[in-house]
């Protein structure tokens, strides 16, 4: 298929056959969120890591990112570290690990565990092919703005350079912001449109790594869109998007809330 064909799309289907008609190199950005070590049963599909891991390496463009946002089952009292054998696995056939971020939930499901605390967060594993060709970073304000502290050091491990150093005195007003992002879960309005899928991502998670990781007109992908949350927010951000779900029931959720979207931008 030329790139135009799944340009705008939602595309039912496996997202390994799927991506097989896609062009080598035609996406910027993916972001997606796989099904955890069988926790949720999305209609009974199944899940070949593997074959969707190798699919995303041929259809990225050089510099670009994935965002793999994942957790671990726990089964007979052990996390089963399956989040942590796929960033190795990423790694394994050619993407760089850049950076293993945190999604927060400040509102977590209450879970009984004996001896556990209750489990907060999940991964979000920032994979480039090379170098990321785009790092467009929100920027939060300094604690410290404006004083003239001693000792204030920072760490540039973008030169490889571990060592820690003084900083510009005053501090700076702004810094880019730390790598654990946190997101109340289901509530927003926005977040409520999708609430027939059993696992939406919060829309503010998909805007804040679509404006870090991509540029106007930039081509997004979720390959396994679910309620289409990715492909709706790179859309209301002058993205391209292509989503791909195994279910016709998530697929119809997608594209009614892209649609409905679509609506509201004429309307305005
Ligand atoms: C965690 S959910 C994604 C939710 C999505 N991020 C959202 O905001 O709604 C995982 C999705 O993967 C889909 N899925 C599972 N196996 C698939 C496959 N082989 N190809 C495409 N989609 C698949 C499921 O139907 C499910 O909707």
């Amino acid at each position: 298929m030329n790139t135009e064909d799944y340009k705008n799309k939602i595309i039912q289907g496996d997202c390994v056959d799927v991506m097989k008609s896609f062009k080598d190199e035609s996406i910027d950005l993916a972001i997606t969120s796989p099904p955890y070590d069988n926790l949720r049963n999305y209609n009974g599909y199944s899940f070949d890591f593997e074959g969707i891991a190798k699919g995303l390496f041929r259809v990225i463009k050089k510099g670009g990112v994935l965002v793999w946002v994942v957790g671990d089952a726990t089964i007979n009292g052990s996390e089963t570290g399956t989040s942590f054998k796929q960033a190795l696995y990423f790694k394994d056939i050619g993407f760089n690990l850049h950076d293993t971020m945190i999604f927060l939930k400040r509102n977590p499901i209450p879970q009984i565990y004996r001896k556990r605390y209750n489990n907060g967060f999940e991964y979000m594993f920032i994979l480039s092919k090379g170098e990321v060709k785009t790092h467009n970073p929100i920027m939060v304000d300094c604690l410290h703005a404006g004083l003239k502290l001693n000792g204030t050091t920072y760490k540039n491990y973008s030169k490889n350079n571990q060592e820690r150093n003084k900083m510009a005195s005053p501090v700076k007003g702004q810094k880019i912001k730390g790598n654990i992002w946190e997101y109340v879960v289901g509530k927003s309005k926005e977040d409520q449109e999708a609430k027939a899928h059993p696992a939406p991502f919060p829309c503010r998670l998909a805007e804040d790594h679509i404006l870090s990781w991509s540029n106007e007109g930039d081509l997004v992908l979720d390959p396994m869109c679910g309620s289409g949350t990715v492909c709706k927010i790179a859309r209301s951000l002058g993205r391209d998007y292509v989503g791909i779900d195994i279910s016709g029931e998530y697929c119809k959720i997608a594209s009614e809330r892209l649609n409905r979207h679509q609506k509201e931008l004429k309307l305005n």
